[in-house]
C-alpha cells in the first residue's frame, strides 16, 4: 500500500488547556478520497491544520510524501493545497491575479494556460478581472479552490467544502474532485454530513471529541452506520405495542401516538410494507408516515456505546 500521509500519535492541547486531538494515528493512501466525518467541535479543522503545518501539535508526527511536516515544512507544504473552512481572501485583488499570486508563493513558474483553465473549470473565467471583494460568497469559495489548486498540489484538503454552498457549486466541486482523482491527486475532505461522505469518499474516518474512532472503506462503514427510521403517526393513541408487531422492535413515542421503526438502508428490503400490512391487520390506522436518515449524532452515540 502506497501511503502519502502518515499521522502518528498526534495530539493537540490548545493554550487554554483544551485537548482538541487525542492520539490520532492514520495512514492516508495515495490517490484516495478520504472523508473525515464528525460533528462540530470534533477536531476536524485542528487535524487538517496540524497536517498542513498551521497548528503545532503537542505531540506526535506527520509525514507528507516522505517529508516531516515541521522539519521539512517547505517540501511538505508545497505538496498540499488547502481550501479552508472560513472565507479568507485579500479583498482588493483581482480574481486572476490572486490565483496566479498563490502559485508564485510556492516558487512555481507562472503558467497562464493553467490559471485560465482553473478559472474555467470553476466557472470563474468571466470574473477574472473582477475584484475579489465584489464577488458573492459562493464565488469567493470558488476563488479559494482555484488558489488551493494553483500550484498543482498532489494532495488537496477541503475543509467543510459544501457547508452553506449552493447546488451549482456543489456540482462543479464534485466534477473537479473527480477530475483530480483521475489525475492521481489525493483528496481529504471534512464534513458533518453523512450523505456527503457516502456520495464521494472511498474511505471514511469518524472523528469525535478529538479521537479517531474508526477508519474504514465506505461500504463497510455504511453497512455499520446506515440506518433509517420510519415514523408512523397513528390515528388513535395506543398504550402498548401489540404483540403481533413484536418482530419489528418498534418504539412507542409521543404519548402513544407515534411508532418509530428503525431499519437498515443496506438490507435487501426495508420491511416497511410488511409492517404496514401487519399494522392494518392488527387494526391500527395510520395518519401519516415519514422516513428519516438516522442523524450523525445518533450514529455517534451508537458508535461510542459500541466502543465502550
Ligand atoms: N485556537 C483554539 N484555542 C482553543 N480551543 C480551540 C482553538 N481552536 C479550536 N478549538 C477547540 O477545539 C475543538 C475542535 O475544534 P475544530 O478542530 O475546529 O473542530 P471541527 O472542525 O471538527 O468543528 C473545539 O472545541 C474548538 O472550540
Ligand atoms: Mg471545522
Amino acid at each position: 500500500m502506497d501511503i502519502i500521509i502518515k499521522i502518528a500519535n498526534l495530539s493537540k492541547i490548545y493554550a487554554n488547556g483544551y485537548q482538541a486531538l487525542d492520539n490520532v494515528s492514520l495512514d492516508i493512501r495515495r490517490g484516495e478520497i478520504l472523508a473525515l466525518l464528525g460533528p462540530n467541535g470534533a477536531g476536524k479543522t485542528t487535524l487538517i491544520s496540524a497536517i498542513c503545518g498551521l497548528v503545532t501539535p503537542s505531540s506526535g508526527t506527520v509525514t507528507v510524501d516522505g517529508f516531516d511536516n515541521i522539519k521539512q515544512y517547505r517540501q511538505s507544504r508545497e505538496r498540499i493545497g488547502l481550501v479552508p473552512q472560513e472565507l479568507t481572501l485579500p479583498t482588493f485583488d483581482k480574481v486572476w491575479n490572486t490565483v496566479a499570486f498563490s502559485r508564485s508563493l510556492f516558487g512555481k513558474k507562472s503558467n497562464k494556460a493553467l490559471i485560465d483553465q482553473l478559472l474555467k473549470d470553476l466557472s470563474l473565467f468571466d470574473k477574472k478581472d473582477n475584484e475579489v471583494r465584489m464577488l458573492s460568497g459562493g464565488m469567493k469559495r470558488r476563488v479559494l479552490i482555484a488558489k488551493a489548486l494553483s500550484h498543482e498540489p498532489k494532495i488537496l484538503f477541503l475543509d467543510e467544502p459544501t457547508a452553506g454552498v449552493d447546488v451549482n457549486l456543489r456540482k462543479d466541486m464534485w466534477k473537479i474532485i473527480n477530475k483530480l482523482r483521475e489525475e492521481g491527486v489525493t483528496i481529504i475532505l471534512t464534513t458533518h454530513y453523512i450523505e456527503e461522505a457516502e456520495e464521494i469518499a472511498d474511505r471514511v474516518g469518524v472523528i469525535n471529541d478529538g479521537k479517531l474512532l474508526l477508519v474504514d472503506d465506505k461500504k463497510n462503514l455504511m453497512q455499520k452506520l446506515g440506518k433509517k427510521q420510519c415514523i408512523i403517526e397513528l390515528k388513535n393513541a395506543i398504550d402498548r405495542i401489540p404483540e403481533t408487531l413484536s418482530d419489528y422492535h418498534l418504539e412507542l413515542a409521543q404519548a402513544g401516538k407515534r411508532l418509530v421503526y428503525t431499519y437498515s438502508t443496506v438490507a435487501d428490503g426495508t420491511g416497511i410494507t410488511a409492517l404496514l400490512q401487519a399494522m392494518s391487520s392488527t387494526g391500527l390506522s395510520m395518519k401519516d408516515l415519514q422516513t428519516k436518515q438516522s442523524s450523525l449524532e445518533e450514529i455517534f452515540v451508537n458508535l461510542v456505546e459500541a466502543e465502550a
